[in-house]
Formats: C-alpha cells, structure tokens, sequence
C-alpha cells in the first residue's frame, strides 16, 4: 500500500542588510550588551536597509531552497509566506517571490500567526500535498521586523531582527513496509484572550498605520515555556514517537532562556538543540527555517533524523511540527 508523504526536499535561507551588535543598540538605547545577551542570549541581529522588502530576500531563500531541492520555479504549484511584515497591505507577499522567481500561475497567498507563522503555513502545506492538490510547494517565513519597532523602547528594540527561511515540501510516494518519512505529526493552537500581550498597535483598519510592537515580556515568556513544552509532547503522542527518540530541537529563537526551560521540562539535553539567537536575534516567522537551515548546512541535521519544530508568538498563537528530514 502506498500514501503520500511531505517531505521536506530543500531548505534555504538569507539575512539581509548589516548585522547590528549590542553595543550599537547601546548608543541609542539605554541598554549594554551585558543585560541582553543575560536576559536573552542575543548577541546580534541583522536590520534589512530601507531600500530591502521582505519579498527580496524571501525570494533569496526561496532560490537557496530550491537549488537544495533541484527544482526550478516552474515545478512550484504553491507558495506560501508567513509573515507580519509584507511589502503591502495587499497584494500578498507570496505573489512578489512568486513575481521575483519568475514562477508561473500557482496558489499564491501569506499567512498571519506572527511567530508560529511558519509552523501555520507548513501545516496548511502539508494538507495540501497529502490532499494531492500539489505535488511541490514554496513555505517561507520572512519579516522586516525592524520597520515597525519602537526604537525608543528598550524593552523591545533589543529582541528582533529580519530575515528570511524557507523551505520546499513536497509530495513522496511511501510504502507502508518503509519507515514514514516527512511531517509526521502537527499541532496548532491560539487563544485570542491573550492578544495584548503581543501585538502591533496599529493596522489598516484601525488607525491606518503600521504602529509599533508592544509586548508584556513576562508573560509572553511564561506562556511561551508551557505552550511550547505542551507543543512538543503533543506531537510525539500522536506520532508515537519517545522522545529520546527525537534527534533534533528546533524552536523559535525568541530567548535562550525560554529554550532552556523548555529542553529541561522535555529532558532534552542541549547538544540536540539548533540555536542561532546570537547572530540572529528573534525573527518572528523566519527563525525556525533560518535555524533549521543553518543545522543542516553546518552537517549537524542529516537525513533520515527526526526533527522537532515549537514556536509561540503573538496571538497568541503557538504549535509544533514533528518530521523526519
Ligand atoms: O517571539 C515571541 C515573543 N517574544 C518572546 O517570547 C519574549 C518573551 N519575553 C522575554 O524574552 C523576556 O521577558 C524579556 C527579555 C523581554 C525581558 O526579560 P525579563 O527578565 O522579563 O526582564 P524584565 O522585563 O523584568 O525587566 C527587568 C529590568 C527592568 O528594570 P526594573 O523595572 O527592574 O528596574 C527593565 O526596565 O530590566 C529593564 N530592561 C532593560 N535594561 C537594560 C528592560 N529592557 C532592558 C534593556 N536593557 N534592553
């Protein structure tokens, strides 16, 4: 008997602008590279120039996916950006890569779960393919998280930064007699009670403005321990998998101290988790393909592994996404 799998078969990524170090921030904020790399595990981040839209190195992962891949833009049937930050209010995002790649008519949109963002838009990939709607799809997280921060506020400004990652799903024949390979289990949740904890000020149809990112750290950091935690267990219930059986953590990269607390309730130790907060900062929707894309570049996630993805962000919304790579 056969079915089809999701596999993910390229991954790519791309960080734009210059990277800007603590110190930097330090001259303009009232902050040391001492409390945000304690508070955070940040080091540095890379801030997009003005003349840089989130499409342009969304389309810069994008073609590192595919050429990962072997595909060319004409074998993708759908591509879907998660992000917070698209070029325009509307058309979405997804049509620019789809513009910049030279991609042919397909099913083009973006997705809006803020830091879960890429775990939402991979999940409705993968129905996709296991529907046989398509046989290969663009997911992208991609953020300019730095045109709507308040750089006046440290609380904030610190914590973020832009980038782009994406992966291409696509679908593979499986037999049953063969260990299932691709998304093997998915989980997403959100609780709109807890939207002020995380937001944007702002927004087309309320003051007409992009507005600013306004965060209650603290609780955001203690719904992101559990929620994230939660995520994880969920999904190796449904798969059935133990989790000693899980060979890499790849969480969103919000705060090392958030992975920490995480790792320690899952007793995963650290040497099985991607981290890459210190170049990269938070990045919303792009940190779990820009981390993910960075472990199997640098030869430590290999084919075959089995892979756990968490996230929790603005919404707030979270998830989790178990595959074997
Ligand atoms: O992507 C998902 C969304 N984001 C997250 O998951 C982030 C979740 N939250 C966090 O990561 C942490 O709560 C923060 C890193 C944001 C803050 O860490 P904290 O340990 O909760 O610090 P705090 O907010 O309690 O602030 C402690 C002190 C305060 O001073 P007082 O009131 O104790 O005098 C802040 O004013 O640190 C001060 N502070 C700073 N000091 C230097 C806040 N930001 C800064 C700063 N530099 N950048």
């Amino acid at each position: 008997m056969t079915s089809v799998e999701s596999i993910i078969s390229g991954v790519g990524s791309h960080l734009p602008g210059k990277a800007v170090t603590n110190h930097d921030l330090a001259k303009i904020v009232d902050t040391s590279d001492e409390w945000i790399r304690s508070r955070s595990g940040i080091g540095e981040r890379h801030i997009a120039g003005d003349d840089e839209v989130t499409s342009d190195y969304a389309t810069t992962a994008a073609w590192n996916a595919l050429d990962q891949a072997g595909l060319k833009p004409k074998d993708i049937e759908l591509i879907i950006v998660a992000t917070v930050t698209p070029d325009k209010t509307f058309p979405s995002t997804a049509v620019y890569v789809q513009q910049k790649l030279g991609a042919p008519p397909g099913i083009a949109f973006d997705v809006s779960a803020a830091c879960a963002g890429f775990l939402y838009a991979l999940n409705i990939a993968h129905n996709f393919i296991q529907t046989g709607q398509v046989k290969h799809a663009l997911v992208i997280g991609a953020e300019k998280l730095s045109c709507f921060l308040d750089w006046s506020d440290r609380a904030t400004c610190v914590l973020f930064g832009d980038g782009a990652g994406a992966v291409v799903m696509s679908a593979n024949k499986s037999h049953a007699a063969a260990p299932p390979r691709g998304v093997l289990a998915t989980y997403l949740s959100a609780d709109g009670r807890l939207a002020e904890h995380l937001f944007a000020d702002g927004g087309p149809a309320s003051t007409a403005t992009v507005g600013k990112v306004r965060m209650n750290g603290k609780e955001v950091f203690r719904n992101a321990v559990q929620e994230i935690s939660n995520a994880v267990l969920e999904v190796t219930e449904r798969a059935r998998v133990k989790r000693e059986e899980i060979d890499w953590f790849v969480p969103h990269q919000a705060n090392i101290r958030i992975i920490e607390s995480c790792a320690k309730r899952l007793e995963l130790s650290e040497e099985k988790i991607i981290v890459t907060i210190e170049k990269h900062a938070n990045t919303s929707s792009a940190s779990i393909p820009l981390a993910l894309d960075a472990g199997i570049r640098d030869g430590r996630i290999r084919r075959g592994e089995l892979l756990v993805f968490a996230a929790l962000g603005g919404g707030l919304a979270w998830g989790s996404t178990l595959i074997r790579y």
